[in-house]
């Protein structure tokens, strides 16, 4: 059972095994409301959190919260919603343009992106969890939203054409890839000339203690997997992007760590 071992002893793809099996409850709480364990659940609470403070533990007050328009969307396009901010709601989304949402879940984001760029844009999701990309293409049907796709496939690995994308967002995921700098050189290689990045992710203003960043548990509930804010942007300028910054902040949570929105864009 991998919750016993210790996340520094494991394999990267131990490490996204766990991450599954923790998004596969996230993806069921419609059917099992006990099994969750997510990034907002109670349960991973108690020992983290990537919900920002002023929001509670229900999704339909995290939303609120976080300022989503949920009005006419089925429970189970916002019951797994599992992010840590509103990328799509400071993306500056245009008409006509194609977005892709890393670990898009349930699929909450995609749906509001999916509004903004319109019948002549799209918006791809990519997501590692085959519970969720299920999950996902059955809300999309209930919405009778055509402008999606779901792709089952990995983010440090993107399924995703080079330089085919306008917009990448994200919304509490890369903190859960073990590899961040993989992430971010993908991101670069699928975005357009000019493309950018708005992510809600969470970071950390100082190392957390080795005992945490150790616990699966705390990993898959988004805090062990975070590193340094710093090092964070430093991955984005490495992979090449420019203009990279954290735009905005919620509060400080439990050791040090943070929900921040990060942007950059890459080159002309
Ligand atoms: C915290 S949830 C966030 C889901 C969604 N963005 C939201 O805001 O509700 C993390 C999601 O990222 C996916 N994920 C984690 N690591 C991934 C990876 N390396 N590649 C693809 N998807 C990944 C999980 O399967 C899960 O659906």
């Amino acid at each position: 059972m991998t919750e016993t071992k210790k996340v520094s002893e494991m394999e990267p793809d131990e490490i996204k095994k766990a991450v599954r099996e923790a998004y596969s409850r996230v993806a069921d709480v419609g059917n099992e409301k006990d099994s969750a364990t997510s990034c907002c659940d109670p349960p991973a609470q108690t020992s983290s959190s990537c919900c920002p403070p002023e929001a509670k533990v229900t999704t339909a007050s995290l939303t609120e919260a976080l300022g989503y328009d949920t009005k006419g969307m089925p429970i189970s396009a916002t019951e797994s919603f599992a992010g840590c901010g509103n990328p799509v709601a400071l993306a500056s989304l245009k008409e006509g343009e194609v977005v892709l949402d890393l670990g898009s879940g349930a699929g909450l984001d995609m749906f509001v992106a999916s509004k903004k760029v319109g019948e002549s844009g799209k918006v791809i999701g990519v997501d590692m969890t085959p519970a969720m990309i299920e999950k996902a293409k059955k809300n999309a049907v209930e919405l009778g939203i055509t402008n999606v796709e779901f792709r089952f496939g990995d983010i440090e690995d993107m399924p995703v054409d080079d330089n085919s994308v306008d917009v990448v967002i994200s919304n509490c995921v890369i903190n859960l890839a073990p590899s961040k700098a993989k992430v971010f050189q993908e991101a670069y290689r699928v975005l357009k000339p000019g493309g950018r990045v708005m992510v809600s992710d969470i970071v950390l203003s100082k190392p957390l203690p080795k005992e945490v960043s150790d616990e699966v548990i705390t990993y898959t509930g988004c805090i062990g997997g975070a590193i340094l804010d710093e090092e964070y942007l430093q991955h984005m300028r490495d992979a090449g992007f420019e203009d990279v910054k954290i735009t905005s902040k919620a509060g400080q949570s439990l050791h040090g760590s943070y929900s921040a929105y990060v942007a950059g864009r890459k080159p002309e």
